[in-house]
């Protein structure tokens, strides 16, 4: 909750619900009780998600979107595998991923992929199981299998 703000401010006023990540490593304070930061370190905290949920969301959800946007710039139409897709940060990337218009494929355990469905995943591979084939061919062998 905002408690005041500074001259010029004007994206946010005493009052807003609001989250955001403080600048680290250094002199963060991120368990004190009153902060002094930046105006755009924060945004609007959305009123359906509480303020436990709003606080994992910055570092988590910064790390997906970084791999994902700034850096794979992925694009529509683009295949995606997100290892560890149930993790904090893999299943904010399935849903980066998603909105980017991307076909996802997800990796992890069985007991996570209807989680991961409900996300919109188009794909999920239970990293557990063993790989297919689960023993050597040889080449001719792989030939006739693919052929
Ligand atoms: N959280 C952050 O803010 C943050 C920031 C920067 C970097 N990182 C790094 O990002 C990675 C993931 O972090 P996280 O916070 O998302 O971790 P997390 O919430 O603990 O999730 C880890 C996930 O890894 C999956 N997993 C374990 N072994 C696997 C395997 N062999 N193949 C595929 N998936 C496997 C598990 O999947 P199941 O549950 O399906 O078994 C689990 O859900 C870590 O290396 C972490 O250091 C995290």
């Amino acid at each position: 909750m905002v408690e005041k703000v500074g001259l010029g401010v004007t994206i946010h006023k005493p009052g807003d619900e609001v989250f955001g990540m403080l600048r680290y490593p250094s002199g963060a304070g991120s368990h004190a009780e009153y902060v002094v930061a930046p105006a755009r370190t924060f945004v609007f905290k959305p009123p359906e998600i509480d303020h436990v949920q709003a606080a994992a969301l910055p570092l988590a959800g910064l790390t997906a979107w970084q791999a994902l946007v700034d850096t794979a710039q992925v694009k529509h139409g683009q295949r995606v595998l997100i290892h560890a897709a149930a993790g904090g940060v893999g299943h904010l990337a399935v849903q980066i991923a998603k909105h980017m218009g991307a076909h996802v494929i997800g990796t992890a355990s069985a007991a996570k992929h209807e989680f991961l469905r409900g996300l919109g995943i188009d794909e999920v591979i239970d990293y557990r199981e063993p790989p297919v084939p689960t023993h050597h061919h040889s080449t001719d062998e792989l030939r006739s299998t693919t052929a």
